[in-house]
């Protein structure tokens, strides 16, 4: 509720004595919103002329509405609670002027009776219990308030007003696509008490009721509006309008803010929490903005799961808009240690996307490192069991999520045998994992762990040709090392990993401007996403200081600890046969940054022999190009 009332004036109205302080103040306290009590806004003759038992007449009470109407202006955009008695309709429509639309009149109705016997009972007041009759008298009552009996306790009063505002209110954020993200975010936001507009398109014999159906079943959404409609969810929606898609990225964006742009109104907020291509992000943008809308790109992290209990959240594009549904991300992402969201606006355009994706390209090197240690063991005859209890062992040290879930997964069964050994050994993909690899190209940054985990899903498709291929050429061996050993390759090539990723991040980010923070990155990805893990945890220091986690000496001493193991692993998988790009390149990588003199000057002098190219001299820092008449 604290979040339902956000953006919405409350205006407690009511004859002197009916608890319209009290309730409002408890309104206000529970809604995380100010309270204003507009007897302590009263201009000092009309105090007096009270105080002499004299009713106030309409003239009396014009500057003083002219005063709280300002005040309730002041608070347009954080909402507020009013206690304010407004009788005549006359009042009432001049206390909200323009606002009328952000108003929710709450009227606390009781009888004489009742009120002259609270009132009789309260000291100091400038009201005395015999103008009551007068303000009965003047009382007009309003038709479109909610109204509420005051015989219950202030508590009962304010949950039933709590329940009955939702009820009318128009839904203040909503989500277009119930496929398992949508579903998932919707449940969250509902959860965290926000009313919530679901839509999912209608389509004949296969589409059909999908959000009715999806609201019916879930208890936390009895407060949402659904629809298969797109005009009627759009105009079921608080102005301005908020609206998360999770539909699939590329065309399916397209589509649906081509219908919403018939339908949407000047200023209205649409934020793509798909996985999609930052670029196209940047375009969108740009379109929504010529048609007067608003358009935030945002990753969400953390699967079915994550996107119901709490993501981590990626945003970007316009900060004035992001700014406007701030509350509702921060409220549903996860939170790290401290408590924090997991979530921070990234930047400009489409950096949200694209740090995104370059998570979920850390995501498929982290992965393929886990299913290369996989390899290893199971080359040394370990069991599904015994290789669970390893990685288990190695959750204690520096645990992360995808190794936990790798440990549930080599545990599951399905009757006698193990659930994994039944699956084809076909890795799929859905496209980010190629996006950044064609970014990495892009950049000039060599992140070479990513396009690595890539093509090993991409060699892994063929099937066909690896089984024939192993007819013909002589079998693997087991990998000559220990379980210590391969422990500190894994560690070591995540570092390589999350320095490339980071790295990399920067890099783009120096090119676009973006100035994306990395250390706010790494913290939004302690809890969350996919690769929360106790080492990002760490990262978010030493990223505050610098951009590059090798140059970081804690890191270095780590790299030098761990380097002897990786390098064993590395040349026992090559010598075993045993296909484990990750860790090799890891090491491969390692060798070529520490390396002063590289044989790129033999390369330099190719390409200037063949194709005069040009080169620079090591003795001429000027820079200039020189040709050699080869
Ligand atoms: C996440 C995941 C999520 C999803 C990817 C998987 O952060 O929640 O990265 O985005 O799992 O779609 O991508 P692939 O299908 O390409 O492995």
């Amino acid at each position: 509720m604290a979040a339902s009332a956000m953006g919405r004036i409350i205006f407690i109205m009511g004859v002197s004595g009916s608890g319209k302080s009290s309730v409002g103040k408890l309104l206000a306290q529970k809604c995380g919103i100010p309270f204003i009590d507009a007897d302590d806004h009263h201009p000092v003759a009309n105090i007096e002329k009270m105080s002499k038992g004299l009713p106030l007449n309409d003239s009396d009470r014009e500057p003083w509405l002219d005063t709280l109407r300002s005040i309730a202006e002041e608070h347009k955009e954080g909402g507020c609670v009013i206690a304010c008695s407004a009788l005549k309709e006359d009042y009432r429509v001049r206390l909200t002027g323009s606002l009328a639309s952000q108003v929710q009149w709450i009227y606390l109705k009781g009888s004489y009776e009742l009120i002259y016997q609270r009132m009789q009972q309260r000291e100091n007041h400038f009201m005395e219990a015999k103008m009551l009759q007068s303000q009965f008298d003047t009382l007009e009552e309003p038709k479109e308030a909610i109204t509420i009996n005051i015989k219950e306790s202030p508590e009962t009063i304010v949950n039933n007003i709590k329940s009955q505002i939702k009820r009318v209110m128009k839904a203040e954020i909503g989500v277009i696509g119930m496929g398992v993200m949508g579903r998932s975010l919707s449940r969250n936001l509902a959860g965290r008490g926000y009313k919530v507009g679901l839509y999912n398109r209608h389509v004949d014999d296969k589409e059909e009721n999908i959000a009715k159906d999806f609201k019916a079943n879930h208890n936390e959404l009895s407060d949402s509006l659904a629809f298969d409609d797109l005009q009627s969810f759009v105009h079921a929606l608080e102005v301005p309008r908020k609206i998360i898609l999770m539909v699939n990225a590329g065309a399916a964006v397209d589509a649906v803010i081509e219908e919403l742009g018939q339908v949407m109104s000047e200023g209205d907020i649409v934020v793509d929490g798909g996985n999609s291509h930052f670029e196209d992000t940047n375009s969108r943008i740009e379109s929504m903005r010529e048609g007067g809308f608003h358009f935030i790109g945002t990753g969400v992290s953390g699967g079915e799961e994550g996107a119901l209990r709490g993501p981590s959240i990626m945003p970007s594009g316009n900060k004035e808009a992001y700014d406007k549904i701030q509350n509702y991300l921060e409220t549903i992402a996860a939170k790290d240690s401290d408590g924090r969201p997991c979530c921070t606006y990234v930047g400009q355009r489409g950096s949200g996307h694209f740090v995104k994706m370059i998570h979920n390209g850390i995501e498929y090197a982290e992965m393929q490192l886990l299913g290369e240690c996989y390899a290893v063991l199971k080359s040394q005859g370990l069991s599904n069991e015994e290789i669970a209890t390893t990685f288990e062992a190695w959750m204690k040290e520096q645990g992360s999520y995808l190794l936990g879930i790798t440990v549930d997964i080599l545990r599951k069964k399905e009757g006698d045998g193990y659930v994994l050994d039944s699956i084809l050994d076909k890795a799929a993909n859905k496209g980010t994992g190629k996006w950044a690899t064609a970014a990495i190209a892009d950049s000039g940054e060599p992140a070479t762990m990513i396009p690595a985990a890539l093509f090993a899903r991409y060699l892994s498709f063929f099937k066909d040709k690896r089984m024939v291929a192993a007819e013909v050429f002589s079998a693997g061996k087991a990998v000559d090392i220990t379980a210590v050993q391969l422990k500190e390759a894994y560690q070591f090539s995540r570092i390589i990993n999350h320095h490339q990723g980071f790295s990399l991040i920067a890099r783009v980010s120096e090119q676009n401007n973006w100035k994306v923070n990395l250390s706010e990155i790494a913290r939004i990805w302690t809890a969350g996403c996919i690769i929360k893990s106790d080492f990002m945890k760490e990262l978010v220091p030493v990223l505050k200081v610098s951009s590059s986690i090798l140059m970081d000496t804690k890191w270095q001493e780590q790299i030098k600890n761990t380097y002897a193991s990786a390098q064993a692993v590395a040349v026992a998988c090559l010598q075993a046969q045993l296909h484990a790009p990750c860790l090799i390149e890891a090491v491969n990588f390692f060798h070529g940054i520490k390396t002063a003199d590289t044989s790129a000057n033999l390369i330099q002098a190719q390409r200037d022999y063949f194709g005069a190219h040009t080169y620079k001299r090591r003795n001429d820092p000027s820079g200039k190009s020189y040709h050699t008449q080869w």
